[in-house]
């Protein structure tokens, strides 16, 4: 593949030099572009010494049409680090010096490697933008938690390059199947109104779900995100908030995919709606809950493309309950997880198909979501 790194002044730019390596190692053609200040943490030396790269620095900026003739260049485009600068930058359509310029000429999702100091990371102003970026199709890496380079521990370390080299070479393989296809996810969990102000929900966190659309965004799919309730914004070329399941069906029934991701948790009961503020003026309050609308069924009976399931379940009961699923629900596939895993970074599942198991895959959910992604290519 062609890859483009774009490497910013974070102390974190050696990792880019071993990112670099490890993707000239497995044969990637590269090309890479120093910001001013990475030039104070690396030298455009060590890119072409250790990983044969051509490497683009300000002072290519204003010959001719750098920009546009390396923006059209790529297969893959990443940041790696990006620093709080440089994400604010591309976030509001600041283009004021190569790396950025070429963010926005470039046409497709970038990835980007974050590396910061926890007090920047956990900044407001980098949280919207980096929602902003996704809200544009971009892909976010995960961040992981450890010693920062100032001696603190804390979270804002730069993904390491082994685990970006990885992703990068899933990228090339899952293209070849998911470049092009309409994906939609939902993920996140319904709220049921119990009065005007208040809610019933569930933990889910959506992180499953924005995994998966991460996933299949590098992997040049047209996803469509629908998010219930207040979870983070997923990478998707069009993003749909809602919040009942009724609202859920509504905006999913006229919809048409290629594959369809049912990764919300979907509220099985809501309580009869009661007008206005319900007043505490009683020691008990009973809530009547009624079946909401089995949005899968639903859905399944005016099937467009291939369905993939959730089910979330007690472990006793994860498998049988699973195949059931698959079978009464005439769904393709589901991917099985036990209660423990909500809300939770980490995840085990087991992916069924008509046929029977067809995997099993845990650890962090970025990484299980690839491996379904990457299985659901194989079948
Ligand atoms: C020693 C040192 C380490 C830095 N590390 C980071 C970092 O890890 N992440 C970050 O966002 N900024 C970091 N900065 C600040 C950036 O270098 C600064 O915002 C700069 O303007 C970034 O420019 P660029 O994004 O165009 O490369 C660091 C600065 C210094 C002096």
């Amino acid at each position: 593949m062609k890859v483009l790194i774009g490497v910013s002044g974070s102390v974190a730019a050696y990792k880019s030099l071993i990112l670099a390596r490890l993707l000239f190692k497995r044969g990637h053609n590269l090309k890479v572009v120093l910001t001013r200040g990475s030039l104070h943490f690396v030298a455009p030396l060590s890119f072409q010494e250790l990983a044969g790269a051509e490497v683009f620095t300000e002072g290519d900026f204003f010959r001719g049409n750098t920009h546009i003739d390396l923006a059209r260049w790529p297969d893959l485009f990443i940041v790696a680090p990006a620093t709080f600068n440089v994400i604010g930058k591309v976030a509001n359509g600041i283009a004021d010096d190569l790396l950025t310029s070429i963010a926005a000429a470039y046409n497709g999702p970038i990835h980007f490697a974050p590396a910061m100091h926890t007090e920047m990371w956990r900044n407001p102003i980098l949280r919207r933008n980096l929602s902003t970026l996704k809200r544009f199709g971009h892909v976010i890496l995960p961040v992981g938690t450890g010693e920062l380079a100032s001696g603190d521990v804390g979270e804002g370390r730069m993904m390491e390059p082994e685990d970006v080299a990885a992703y990068v070479e899933d990228v090339g393989k899952l293209r070849s199947f998911w470049e092009g296809k309409r994906v939609v996810i939902t993920y996140g969990g319904t709220q049921e109104p119990i009065d005007d102000v208040r809610v019933i929900t569930n933990r889910s966190s959506g992180r499953m779900g924005i995994a998966l659309a991460s996933a299949l965004t590098s992997a040049g799919a047209y996803v469509v995100a629908i998010a219930c309730g207040d979870v983070d914004v997923a990478p998707a070329r069009e993003l749909h908030r809602v919040r009942t399941v009724e609202e859920l069906y509504e905006v999913l029934k006229g919809m048409d995919y290629d594959y369809l991701f049912m990764a919300a948790a979907v509220s099985d009961y809501r309580p009869e709606y009661r007008k206005g503020k319900i007043k505490k003026n009683s020691e008990s309050l009973t809530l009547n809950l009624v079946r909401t609308r089995d949005v899968l069924t639903s859905i399944a009976g005016e099937k467009r493309g291939i369905i993939v399931g959730f089910a979330l379940e007690e472990p006793h009961r994860l498998h049988t309950e699973a195949q059931r699923k698959l079978r009464e629900k005439g769904i393709d596939y589901v991917v099985a997880n036990p209660t423990e895993v909500i809300g939770r970074e980490e995840t085990r599942v087991f992916l069924y198909g008509r046929e029977g198991l067809l995997g099993e895959f845990s650890g962090a959910k970025w990484e299980v979501a690839r491996q379904i992604v990457r299985a659901l290519a194989s079948v």
